[in-house]
């Protein structure tokens, strides 16, 4: 099993985002059955909420329902996860801070790593902007997560 997260400041809008991205791009990929995903934040404002309505509406414009709750993130997430993906600079140092030894701080790594399009770019906060802002999330994240598919299905043992 190989397990994914991916961390925003609010989880309602970028990482839930990724998620739901992910999710879809594998469900029906025989090569990438057994992949478990989640997504979390590093603020508690929004913990129990499901994702903004505009990310939910951009979303599903592509066919893609968000449906995940928002939940904060845990330090004890270095264990159950194998890929630690931040979206942006801000998170990624944040989690730094948290990683406590080298195995945990190998985890962890900026969202468009792999991403073709937008290669270790931020993706920005949408949260204060207009409709716009929410489709170029939708944009990134679906180049980064066609990106890390490739890169997994080349390491797969
Ligand atoms: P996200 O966007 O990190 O992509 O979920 C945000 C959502 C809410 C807030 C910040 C960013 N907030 O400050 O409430």
């Amino acid at each position: 099993m190989t397990s994914i997260l991916f961390v925003c400041l609010g989880n309602i809008c970028r990482s839930p985002a990724a998620e739901g991205v992910l999710r879809h791009m594998v469900q029906n990929d025989p090569d990438l059955k057994d992949i478990h995903i989640q997504s979390c934040g590093m603020g508690s404002w929004h913990v129990g909420q499901l994702p903004d309505d505009r990310i939910r509406y951009a979303a599903k414009n592509r066919g893609i329902d968000l449906i995940s709750k928002a939940q904060i993130f845990d330090p004890s997430f270095f264990e159950k996860f194998d890929y630690i993906f931040a979206v942006d600079d801000e998170v990624l140092h944040h989690l730094y801070k948290y990683a406590k030894t080298p195995e945990q701080k190998a985890k962890i790594n900026l969202l468009t790593a792999y991403s073709q399009c937008y290669p270790n770019e931020n993706i920005p906060d949408p949260f204060y902007q207009g409709d716009a802002a929410f489709d170029y999330v939708l944009d990134m994240v679906e180049d980064a997560c066609e990106g890390f598919i490739t890169y997994l299905k080349k390491n797969k043992n």
